[in-house]
């Protein structure tokens, strides 16, 4: 298999990314596929650059096995160069990462996480940040199962 790695994006990097990359990290040590592949997240923003992901996520992960041990920072035009795919959490992301891609080839490397989810009837990870704690609960639903799609294409 060849080494794949993943940049997980979202706009703050404190929430929704930072908790993707604990699931997929998660999954490939379960799968032992952590010599395989490689995961990290950052934002659109730099604004919460060194914090780590916020208290409301970090208990929510918790509750549900997790540790995020990630902290804060914004995407990088030499992040385009490192990873393989850069997968942005809804279409605001998306549009910024393909302002910030570098060449035709980085705008290529970027994709959807809701393309991995099993059903289409979300078409992106909603921004938990001003919202109640379900919020919280529902990014780690959708990522659970965008996670493990993405780990079965990226296997194949
Ligand atoms: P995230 O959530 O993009 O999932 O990390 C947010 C975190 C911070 C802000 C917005 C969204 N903010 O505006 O500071």
């Amino acid at each position: 298999m060849k080494k794949t790695s993943i940049l997980f994006v979202c706009l703050g990097n404190i929430c929704r990314s930072p908790m993707a990359e604990g699931i997929m990290q998660h999954l490939i040590e379960k799968t032992k596929l952590d010599n395989n592949i490689l995961v990290d997240s950052a934002g659109i923003l730099s604004v919460h650059q060194g914090e780590q992901p916020d208290k409301r996520m970090r208990e929510a992960a918790f509750a549900r096995g997790y540790k995020l041990n990630h902290r804060s920072r914004p995407v990088t035009t030499n992040d385009f160069d490192e990873f393989d795919l850069i997968i942005g959490m809804d279409d605001s992301n998306i549009a910024a990462l393909e302002q910030k891609a570098p060449t035709l080839e980085a705008q290529n490397k970027i994709r959807r996480m809701a393309e991995f989810f099993s059903s289409q009837d979300i078409d992106h990870v909603p921004d938990p940040y001003y919202g109640g704690s379900q919020g919280f609960d529902l990014v780690i639903n959708l990522l659970e199962d965008g996670c493990s799609n993405l780990l079965k294409e990226i296997s194949k």
